[in-house]
């Protein structure tokens, strides 16, 4: 069993700057959980007090139930994966996959076995004879990947371990690293600030900020239900669309007027804000082009100020009730040339957040 348990942890550095005020996280065991947020929020101090490189100020860590603040990181039966891989220039790709193995005199044989299941797995085996630097940006990341693996630990640890790559690879490895989850069925936690990864590799995802954990929940829930401000606009791309809007009441419940625009909304939640302004939320992906998805009351006049072409998606860029907003909209549902069109709002798929508290008003 390696689950992780983060009991009311604070993380307070040397120079007295207390970087993780109160955390409590529970990572199951055989789960991938991915720690995301903005530079400097605290994700890789995290990571380290997992791998026992940090130390603990206050609080409990549990690992499969037993407390580890005190266990140096050789007897956590963990591996850690960098962001700058550090592989041993003048050995090869065998040499550094065993070398903490050899480290630890295990039987050759046994680590002959290890070394060559790791590299059949990450399919580096016609490379074990090679040195790294005669290997490409996404082959040294396996070999690290490798070196974590021969060690058969119960918990792996990594840090932006695809950073240094180009978004070819990065999207390879992204699918490599999730289907390695799914062979070795150990716990993974994994680090980025990429949302995109996050999305796509984790089981769960512990949004940070500040040291603060936003919300743990899965890639959909954080997707469908961003608890607040943060969250919707970290979590989807391009990013969620936040303009100012005005709760009324109508005939059979709310209504929320900005720009030229009323869309309806039967929201019980919205009745404290009636006469007050909120923070409307629209994804890019629910303002449509296609006449058929116009109804009365989710139209939006707008003027296009610039659209890129994505492909099947166009992005149109547009600045609406004083707000700098994007729609993702079908390319053949466009005109190419035309500045001056109608948007069709999924009025059922907004969110809303109070504007003092940032917090979602939808529960
Ligand atoms: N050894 C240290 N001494 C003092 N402060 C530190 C130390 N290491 C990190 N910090 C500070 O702690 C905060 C969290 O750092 P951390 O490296 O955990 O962030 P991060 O979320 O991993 O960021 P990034 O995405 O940039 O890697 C930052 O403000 C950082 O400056
Ligand atoms: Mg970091």
């Amino acid at each position: 069993m390696a689950d992780i348990v983060f009991k009311n942890v604070v993380k307070t550095y040397d120079n007295g700057v207390t970087v993780i005020p109160d955390l409590n996280l529970e990572i199951k065991d055989k789960e991938f959980v991915v720690l995301v947020g903005p530079s400097g929020c605290g994700k890789s101090t995290t990571l380290r007090m997992i791998a026992g490189l940090e130390g603990i100020t206050e609080g409990d860590l549990l690992i499969g139930g037993q407390r580890m603040n005190a266990v140096p990181p050789k007897n956590r039966d963990i591996a850690m994966v960098f962001q700058n891989y550090a592989l041993y220039p003048h050995m090869t790709v065998y040499k550094n996959m065993a070398f903490a193995l050899t480290m630890k005199k295990v039987p050759k044989d046994e680590i002959d076995k290890k070394v060559k299941w790791a590299a059949e797995i990450l399919g580096l085996t016609e490379y074990l004879d090679r040195k790294p630097k005669a290997l490409s940006g996404g082959q040294r990341q396996r070999v690290a990947l490798g070196r974590a693996m021969v060690r058969d630990p119960s918990v792996f640890l990594l840090d932006e371990p695809l950073s240094n790559l180009d978004a070819k690879l990065r999207t390879e490895m992204r699918s490599q690293i999730a289907l390695l989850h799914k062979r070795l069925e150990t716990t993974f936690v994994y680090v980025t600030h990429d949302q995109t990864e996050a999305m796509t590799m984790g089981d769960r995802i512990c949004v940070m900020k500040d040291g603060i954990i936003q919300q743990f929940d899965t890639p959909q829930t954080l997707y469908d239900k961003p608890v607040n401000l943060f969250v919707a606009g970290f979590i989807g791309s391009p990013q969620m669309n936040f303009v100012d809007a005005e709760v009324r009441q109508a005939d059979s419940g709310y209504e929320l007027l900005f720009g030229d625009a009323c869309i309806p909304c039967n929201k019980a939640e919205l009745a404290p804000y009636v006469g007050k302004s909120v923070i409307l939320g629209i994804r890019p992906e629910h303002l449509h082009a296609e006449e058929s998805f116009r109804a009365p009351g989710n139209e939006l006049k707008v003027h296009i100020d610039l659209s890129e072409m994505m492909g099947s998606e166009t992005f149109l860029y547009f600045n609406y009730a004083g707000a700098k907003m994007i729609a993702k909209a079908a390319t053949k549902a466009l005109t190419p040339g035309e500045t001056d069109i109608t948007l069709a709002l999924e009025t059922d798929q907004i969110h809303v957040f109070d504007k003092e508290t940032e917090e979602s008003v939808f529960k």
